[in-house]
């Protein structure tokens, strides 16, 4: 059965503005009290300002008040696993910590990893003295 934070991201993927790249990046968040906020990359002609959909997805639920996470699906049309980019890796150790981190494509997951075996040695507020 597929796992429903993983068709969340799926659909979000649908969203995607992506008209340089043509990559179309879906994300879903899952909050410690069982919501789902979901996110899609945000492309820009200047290609700097994109943002991607996990980073997407963390500021919406950061926006809407939501404070732990979770887990967090990740899904793009490719057979190879599409791991969260660095700094998205960053911004995600920030707000969700140890997430669990889903990878999936259209058909079928390909990957799932905790965000300490992406991101070792994470620097954060605990280094702000
Ligand atoms: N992208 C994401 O949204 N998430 C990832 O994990 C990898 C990359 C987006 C950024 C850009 O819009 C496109 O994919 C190509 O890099």
């Amino acid at each position: 059965m597929t796992d429903p934070l993983v068709t969340a991201a799926r659909r979000a993927r649908e969203f995607a503005h992506a008209p340089f790249s043509r990559f179309k990046v879906g994300a879903a968040l899952e909050t410690a009290d069982g919501a789902i906020i979901t996110g899609c990359n945000v492309e820009n002609a200047t290609y700097g300002l994109t943002v991607c959909a996990e980073r997407v997805a963390v500021f919406k639920a950061v926006s809407e008040g939501h404070r732990t996470f979770r887990r967090i699906a990740i899904v793009a049309d490719a057979a190879e696993p599409t791991p969260p980019c660095g700094a998205c890796r960053q911004i995600l150790w920030e707000f969700g910590g140890d997430l669990e981190i889903i990878l999936a494509n259209l058909a079928e997951e390909t990957g799932r990893f905790r965000l300490k075996d992406l991101l070792p040695v994470p620097f954060d507020a605990r280094f702000l003295t």
